[in-house]
């Protein structure tokens, strides 16, 4: 079994989603620790309620970004992950980290990359009118979303949609594609190949 550490920011659901399939053997790996950059997140009292480790790093308490990412990266060593699983995560990592943990970091982002990347990607998909959006797990790169994408699903935009009810359309959408995707990860069944990731028979 591989060895997750899920960093989110807020609420969990993504975090549950995926606890959740891995205790029911979906997908094969344990969560060994969580982090959060906000002490007061959710996502923390769910750690606790699954009886995992679980870590506050808060961004403020830190002068430079090479700072706080090398204390993400102290926060998470003594539990020796595999794979580093972004849930609703609200920070862009850099070099300091990723470096570490080279093409074993993956995010889900509520839209189809490259649309929309970045803060509000639902809201931006309401503003420019598509009729189509949806939600990526991929891999993290150095850029804003653009790491090579494992899966996508589509989920249609209705003409009364807002922020919200665009959101909580995709979102039970994100929940069933990281399973998805995580379990291939975890199986070592994907393979990045110029980019592009290929999933191994
Ligand atoms: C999810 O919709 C996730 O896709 C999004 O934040 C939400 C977290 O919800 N992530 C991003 O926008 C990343 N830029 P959750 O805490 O309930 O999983």
């Amino acid at each position: 079994r591989k060895r997750i550490a899920i960093f989110a920011s807020g609420r969990g659901s993504n975090a549950e989603a995926l606890y959740q399939a891995m205790q029911a053997g979906e997908v094969n790996g344990e969560v060994v620790v969580v982090v959060s950059d906000y002490s007061t997140a959710a996502v923390l009292a769910k750690a606790q309620a699954w009886g995992v480790p679980s870590v506050a790093v808060e961004r403020k308490a830190y002068g430079s970004k090479e700072d706080f990412e090398q204390a993400l990266l102290d926060a998470i060593a003594p539990y020796t992950p595999d794979v580093v699983v972004l849930a609703g995560f609200m920070r862009l990592l850099g070099p300091t980290f990723i470096n570490a943990y080279p093409n074993k970091i993956v995010n889900i982002h509520p839209a189809l990359l490259p649309s929309f990347p970045g803060l509000h990607a639902q809201r931006q998909a309401v503003e420019a009118g598509v009729k189509v959006s949806g939600c990526t797990v991929h891999f993290v790169d150095y850029g804003m979303d653009s790491g090579p994408i494992i899966m996508q699903t589509a989920v249609p935009v209705m003409a009364d949609d807002t922020e919200d009810s665009l959101a909580a359309r995709i979102l039970p959408h994100e929940h069933t594609t990281y399973k998805r995707a995580l379990a291939l990860l975890c199986d070592d069944k994907l393979e990045i190949i110029n980019r592009i990731v290929h999933v191994k028979p």
